[in-house]
């Protein structure tokens, strides 16, 4: 029998968040089109960007002239480009690329069903690139169509309120806007019921979710209304502001079962005068202090988070204090970026950038020690067993994790995937973990 449907091939680069719009950009038009893994194949295919560093959108730009022949042999092909880079540049990528059809933000991608039928009837190059003060993201009755069969993640919130003086995301995800509880559960509900076992919550800075609800609602009470409904379901979030991580938060690792003992908690620099000039609103002292209270509510708790090195006015005293940061707290893993100038954000106007070379450099010295310091935390885990949760496997190999977000590869050939099993964890290795089914 021959599809009504056509074919849509979606390329997503970028955060968590990039990957949820894009299940819910398959969702959205999920009356008119199928997903193809094949670009060939495809009638639509939709670019969804990320404009958080500079090196994103360079990518984009080498992706949108490899496409240019497809659309040559193909005119009745339509290409969107959608997320943060199509927020940012709006109309102007016409100019720079006209083989697009369409531009959409983060807001303006539930109007692509819209835009598509406004094509059809002859319109040409469509901006969805208005951001509203007071964006909900809609509703959709059909379930989202998940790839990995045991693990998701659900938005709960959209935008950021925080402008951290290197950040661009306030100003292409817009204000902050959370879901109200409702959709979130239903949404999980339709999600477990396709099989899926760990979730994971998203928003910018989880932690002031559900302030601008009609009815105000606590980040706190949305987790233990998720795990009383869902006990079964393992649970975690990202990403959590340090300045915002309240008592309430942290007593949720010791009194929620389903919360999997596992924090992002992005420190960005060990440096008090960096922090300052980041518009952070915390000091090294506080987010130690954070550190030190999660560990005594939640021992074992992995805790990973951001750095960025090279901001402007980066001396080398402060990159010394970042050093000394992951020496004393010994984060389970971090992820390093080299600082990355972004438009119109304030850090952008500051005049004593740090040449490339020292950024470089440093960053080199940063990922170096942190090898080291990921290994040694991964190493403290040998010879114990550890509850895991099979995601992949194939042959003889299988892919779990742990509820301290640990992925553990096992020589075994069962059908596990979606089961919950205990494994003998035998090495440790930079970034996963070897081991072994106990019975
Ligand atoms: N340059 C480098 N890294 C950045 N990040 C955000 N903006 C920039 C930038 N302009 C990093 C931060 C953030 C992570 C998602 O990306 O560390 O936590
Ligand atoms: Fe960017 Fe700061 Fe908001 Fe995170 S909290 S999205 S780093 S502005």
């Amino acid at each position: 029998m021959i599809s009504r449907h056509k074919k849509c091939h979606i390329i997503t680069f970028g955060c968590q968040m990039n990957e949820y719009d894009s299940l819910r950009m398959a969702q959205i038009l999920s009356d008119t089109y199928r997903l193809t893994p094949f670009a060939e194949d495809a009638d639509l295919i939709l670019i969804n960007t990320c404009s958080i560093r500079e090196k994103a959108e360079h990518k984009l730009y080498s992706l949108l002239g490899r496409l240019r022949p497809l659309k040559q042999k193909k005119p009745g092909l339509k290409i969107g480009v959608t997320g943060c880079v199509a927020q940012q540049l709006g109309k102007r990528l016409f100019s720079r690329a006209p083989h697009i059809d369409i531009v959409a933000g983060p807001q303006g991608l539930y109007g692509l069903p819209r835009a598509l039928k406004a094509i059809e009837d002859g319109k040409t190059h469509i901006a969805m690139t208005r951001l509203e003060d007071k964006f909900q993201i809609p509703q959709v009755s059909v379930p989202l169509p998940i790839r990995r069969p045991t693990r998701a993640f659900v938005t709960i919130m959209q935008g950021c309120d925080n402008f951290c003086t290197y950040c661009i995301v306030p100003f292409v995800r817009g204000r902050e806007m959370s879901r109200p509880p409702q959709d979130i559960l239903s949404e999980i509900r339709s999600l477990v019921e396709q099989g899926v076992k760990d979730i994971t919550l998203l928003g910018q800075n989880v932690n002031s979710y559900g302030k601008n609800l009609p009815e105000p609602v606590e980040f706190p009470d949305l987790l233990r209304a998720i795990d009383d409904r869902f006990p079964e379901l393992r649970l975690r979030f990202t990403t959590s502001h340090p300045k915002d991580l309240s008592d309430d938060l942290i007593s949720c690792f010791s009194s929620l079962q389903g919360l999997c003992e596992h924090l992002h908690l992005p420190v960005q620099s060990g440096s008090n005068s960096i922090l300052r000039r980041m518009n952070r609103k915390y000091t090294i002292e506080q987010y130690l202090e954070k550190v030190e209270k999660l560990r005594k509510t939640c021992p074992g708790i992995t805790i990973t988070t951001d750095i960025i090195v090279g901001f402007p006015g980066e001396t080398d005293k402060d990159f010394q204090d970042t050093i000394s940061l992951l020496e004393i707290v010994r984060f389970d893993q971090i992820f390093t970026f080299k600082y990355s100038e972004r438009p119109g954000t304030a850090a952008a106007t500051f005049t004593d950038s740090v040449p490339e070379e020292v950024r470089k450099e440093r960053l080199q010295q940063v990922i170096e020690l942190q090898n080291r310091i990921g290994l040694e935390q991964y190493r403290r885990l040998e010879n114990s067993v550890m509850e895991c949760l099979i995601e992949k496997g194939q042959g003889m190999k299988l892919q779990g994790r742990t509820r301290g977000n640990h992925v553990v590869n096992i020589i075994e050939n069962k059908q596990l995937v979606g089961q919950t099993v205990n494994v003998f964890i035998e090495k440790a290795c930079h970034h996963s973990l070897k081991g072994r089914l106990v019975n």
